[in-house]
């Protein structure tokens, strides 16, 4: 029993790894446009200045609709997850 458990936590903690590991990735993304710290240039506007719940409900929107802006494409490839994640990642700082 205790080397199930063991296995059973050592292959859970390394799931959670690897979506850690995504996630950071694709942040790394997002700055080759967005700016390191995601504060724009003079092209974009800064990430920093909408609110958490608005980043949200923008990349879903993103997400769902069917224009074919970068930002649409890439979201798509995103969960709803993924992108609660990122916006928990970018605003934990705020
Ligand atoms: C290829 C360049 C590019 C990359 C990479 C990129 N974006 Fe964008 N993003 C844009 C552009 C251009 C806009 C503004 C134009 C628009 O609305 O489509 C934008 C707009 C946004 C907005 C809306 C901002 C606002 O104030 O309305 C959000 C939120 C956003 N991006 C998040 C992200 C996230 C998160 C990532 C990484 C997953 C990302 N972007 C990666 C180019 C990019």
């Amino acid at each position: 029993m205790t080397k199930f458990f063991f296995f059973w936590y050592f292959f859970t903690c390394n799931i959670i790894f690897a979506d850690e590991i995504k996630i950071s990735i694709i942040l790394e993304n997002c700055k080759s446009c967005h700016g390191y710290n995601y504060e724009g240039n003079k092209y974009i506007d800064s990430l920093l200045d909408i609110e958490k719940s608005d980043f949200i409900t923008k990349m879903n929107e993103y997400k769902y609709s069917n224009d074919n802006y970068a930002m649409n494409r890439i979201s798509k490839v995103l969960t709803e997850k993924d992108i609660k994640k990122i916006a928990e990642l970018i605003y934990e700082n705020k």
